[in-house]
C-alpha cells in the first residue's frame, strides 16, 4: 500500500492566518527552521496507485490536489484519483473539504460512523448542503472491528476502532462523547499483511488502542500539542489539550511515554500538529527529544510505502 500525507497540520494550518506565535511568525519570516503544512488529511492506495481513498477532507484539499499528481484527472474529461472519502470525525478541519468536491459527477462515496453522520446532517449540515450539488453515497463505518473495503481501491481493507477523544464543538455530544465520535483506522494490505494505524485525534490511552498500535508496522497518530497547557500558556484558550481530545506528547502519561512502550519495529509518526507545537521547529530541543525516542514528524508530501 501507498500513503501520501496531504496535510500534516491540525485545524488552522501552519502558519495559521491570524497567528503570530513563535512558530507562525518564524516560518513566515524565516527565523524558524520549519516547513508550512496544510490541514489534516492523508490518502491511501492499494495495488494500483491510481485510485485513492481520502482519509478526511481538509479545507485545503484543492491546494493538496494541486501538489499531488496521483490525485489529478488523467483518464477522461472529468476524472479524479479520489475514489471515496473516509472521515475519522466530524471536525471542520476533516470535513469542509467535501464542499470542494461538489463538482463530482456521481454521488460522492463517503464512509463515516453514525454519530459523525448525525453531526454532518445537524450541527454542521455539510451533507444536506451537498445534496444541492453531487450528494453523497454514504456508507456506515461500524465500530465493532469488522473490516470494510472501498470499491476500486483494491488490495487494502479498513477497520475502525472508537477512540477516547472529543466530538466537534457543534456536536450534540460534544460534552458527552458517544462511541464513534472519533475513530482510529487500521489499514491492512491484503497481500503483504502489513498494517498502518491512523489516529489523528487521540485523547487518551487505552488497551484496545495500544493493541492496534502494537499490531501495526507504522502508526500515524495525534501530534497536536507538546504540553497539556500549550494553548493556555499562549493565552489562546482556557482549555487543555486533553479537554479538547488530544493527548500531549510530553509529561507523565503523554504520547512519548506511551509510544516508547511499543515494539521497536513499529514506525512512529506524529500527524495533525498544531501550529503552536515546538516540534515544528526542526532545531528545537523538543524535536531533538522526539528524534531520540525514534518518533518522526509528518510533513505535507510525505510518502510511505508498505
Ligand atoms: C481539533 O482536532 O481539535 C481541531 O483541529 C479543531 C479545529 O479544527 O478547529
Ligand atoms: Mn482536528
Ligand atoms: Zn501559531
Amino acid at each position: 500500500m501507498q500513503i501520501i500525507v496531504l496535510g500534516a497540520s491540525a485545524g488552522g494550518g501552519f502558519p495559521q492566518w491570524n497567528c503570530n506565535c513563535r512558530n507562525c511568525a518564524g516560518v513566515r519570516n524565516g527565523s524558524v527552521k520549519a516547513v508550512v503544512r496544510t490541514q489534516s488529511s492523508i490518502c491511501v492506495s492499494g495495488d494500483n496507485c491510481q485510485d485513492w481513498v481520502l482519509l478526511n477532507a481538509s479545507p485545503d484539499i484543492l491546494q493538496q490536489i494541486k501538489s499531488t499528481p496521483e490525485l489529478q484527472p488523467g483518464r477522461m474529461l472529468r476524472d479524479s484519483g479520489i475514489a471515496g472519502v473516509i472521515l475519522v470525525d466530524g471536525q471542520i478541519d476533516h470535513t469542509t473539504g467535501l464542499y470542494m468536491l461538489r463538482e463530482q459527477k456521481q454521488r460522492l462515496p463517503l464512509w463515516c460512523t453514525d454519530p459523525v453522520y448525525e453531526d454532518l446532517i445537524q450541527g454542521n449540515p455539510i451533507l444536506k448542503v451537498l445534496e444541492h450539488y453531487c450528494g453523497v453515497d454514504r456508507q456506515v463505518v461500524a465500530i465493532n472491528g469488522s473490516s470494510f473495503e472501498i470499491p476500486k481501491v483494491g488490495g487494502i481493507t479498513f477497520s475502525a476502532l472508537s477512540l477516547d477523544s472529543k466530538a466537534a464543538p457543534y456536536s450534540s455530544h460534544r460534552e458527552q462523547s458517544v462511541p464513534g465520535d472519533n475513530i482510529g483506522l487500521t489499514i491492512t494490505d491484503k497481500f503483504s499483511g502489513r498494517r498502518v494505524f491512523y489516529a489523528p485525534g487521540l485523547g487518551a490511552r487505552n488497551d484496545a488502542v495500544f493493541q492496534r498500535m502494537c499490531e501495526a508496522d507504522c502508526i500515524l497518530v495525534d501530534g497536536t500539542f507538546w504540553t497539556d497547557d500549550e494553548m493556555i500558556g499562549w493565552e489562546l484558550s482556557s482549555k487543555t489539550a486533553r479537554d479538547i481530545g488530544h493527548l500531549p506528547q510530553s509529561g507523565k502519561g503523554g504520547m512519548m511515554e506511551w509510544l516508547s512502550e511499543l515494539p521497536v519495529h513499529v514506525r512512529k509518526i506524529l500527524i495533525h500538529i498544531n501550529n503552536t507545537n515546538p516540534i515544528l521547529d526542526e532545531a528545537s530541543p523538543q524535536r531533538a527529544e522526539l528524534t531520540r525516542y525514534g518518533i518522526e514528524v509528518a510533513h505535507d508530501g510525505m510518502r510511505i510505502s508498505l
